[in-house]
């Protein structure tokens, strides 16, 4: 078997037009992670966020501003100023805005021009991320963001990083919906060979996405053995659910017992992971990552351990997705197909969704 006869070809073709890709116009419209909190403190750090170039910093009372990076003078990033109390003042030739965006002082002239001043962003700082709002400021509800308790949670022993993904963040939304590729992607770090093999389900629901998975019993790669001590070969059972939260978060849970033990008997573990990617552009990503735990809490060396393993193998998405989007870039359009499998069907089913979500932010 080579290349697929034409008709198939324009037949996979014709399904790829109802998904969101690297083409789609970013969703403006979300709640996106915009930095760790501990990241924004009392200096100006710039960043471009949705195709947008933002500057962001701590007021004296702790909250957190973002300011859009571009002086109306003469259109010198504000980033490139600096932070003077609650004001950041223009490094080119000294204009002031307050936290509100307005210019309040030219040093040219005694008066300050009114209506002048930059774009503001509405953020909201929840346990150890600061989401923000770029869509329409009156659509900014605090309750389309997805609760995430257990980031807020002192059960919970964390570790968070970042990685520069080359890529868009759609790929990686569906990196995620299937964790098939643990067995080939991570073949080297936290996959296993049976996982690709394993029972699945898949919830599709408006808006929410699973994949539930289910390896039973398994032999635990050395991140989740070593901590849980569930070393013995077929000693685990390794219960995978994979969510697309919203265009911001997808969230991985993954419960640990020992299958041999009795269930009224045997303790449990689990981890979560928050994926929290925000374009930076349409190809490339802000990849934010919290990992938490419920067992083994107050131990650094565990958390250190885990958090180092952990991120040998995001870094293999990170590659892996680039190297997909270097091929997709390469590729002219009419040559370009792609095919699904079963396997694939959260994913679809949310790039349609992103897709849509697209088509209706262009129409309102
Ligand atoms: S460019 Fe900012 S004060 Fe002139
Ligand atoms: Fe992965």
């Amino acid at each position: 078997m080579t290349r697929p006869p034409q008709n198939v070809i324009a037949a996979a073709q014709n399904a790829s037009l109802r998904l969101a890709d690297r083409h789609t116009p970013l969703v403006m419209n979300e709640w996106y992670v915009a930095a760790f909190g501990a990241e924004i403190q009392r200096e100006l750090l710039a960043r471009t966020l949705l195709g947008k170039r933002l500057v962001f910093f701590r007021t004296t009372d702790h909250r957190v501003v973002a300011l859009e990076d571009r002086c109306p003078h003469r259109s010198m990033p504000l980033s490139a100023g600096t932070l003077q109390e609650d004001t950041v003042v223009c490094g080119y030739h000294g204009f002031r805005f307050n936290s509100e965006g307005d210019c309040i002082e030219v040093p040219s002239q005694s008066s300050c021009p009114k209506n002048v001043g930059v774009k503001t962003y509405r953020t909201l700082e929840r346990g150890p991320v600061v989401w923000i709002w770029m869509g329409e400021a009156d659509q900014a509800d605090v309750s389309k963001l997805p609760p995430q308790d257990w980031m807020e949670d002192d059960k919970w022993e964390r570790s968070q990083g970042y990685l520069a993904l080359q890529a868009s963040y759609v790929r990686l939304h569906e990196n995620l919906l299937d964790l098939t590729h643990l067995s080939f992607l991570h073949a080297k770090s936290f996959g296993t060979p049976d996982y690709a093999k394993a029972a699945f389900e898949s919830e599709i629901g408006e808006g929410q996405f699973a994949l539930v998975r289910q390896v039973v019993p398994t032999t635990l790669p050395p991140v989740w053995a070593i901590p849980t001590g569930l070393t013995g070969p077929g000693q685990a059972a390794r219960m995978v659910r994979s969510e697309f939260r919203s265009l911001g978060l997808h969230e991985v849970s993954v419960t640990f017992y020992d299958c041999h033990l009795p269930e009224k008997d045997r303790p449990e573990f689990r981890i979560r992971t928050a994926h929290m990617p925000t374009p930076e552009s349409a190809t490339r990503t802000h990849y934010f990552i919290v990992h938490g735990r419920d067992f083994v809490q107050d131990d650094p060396a565990t958390t250190r351990f885990m958090h180092d393993q952990l991120f040998v193998a995001f870094q293999e998405d990170v590659d892996g997705l680039a190297l997909q989007e270097q091929a997709l870039a390469a590729t002219p359009p009419e040559e370009l197909y792609e095919f699904s499998v079963s396997a694939d069907a959260p994913a679809v089913a949310m790039r349609r969704y992103v897709l849509s979500r697209q088509q209706k932010e262009a129409q309102d």
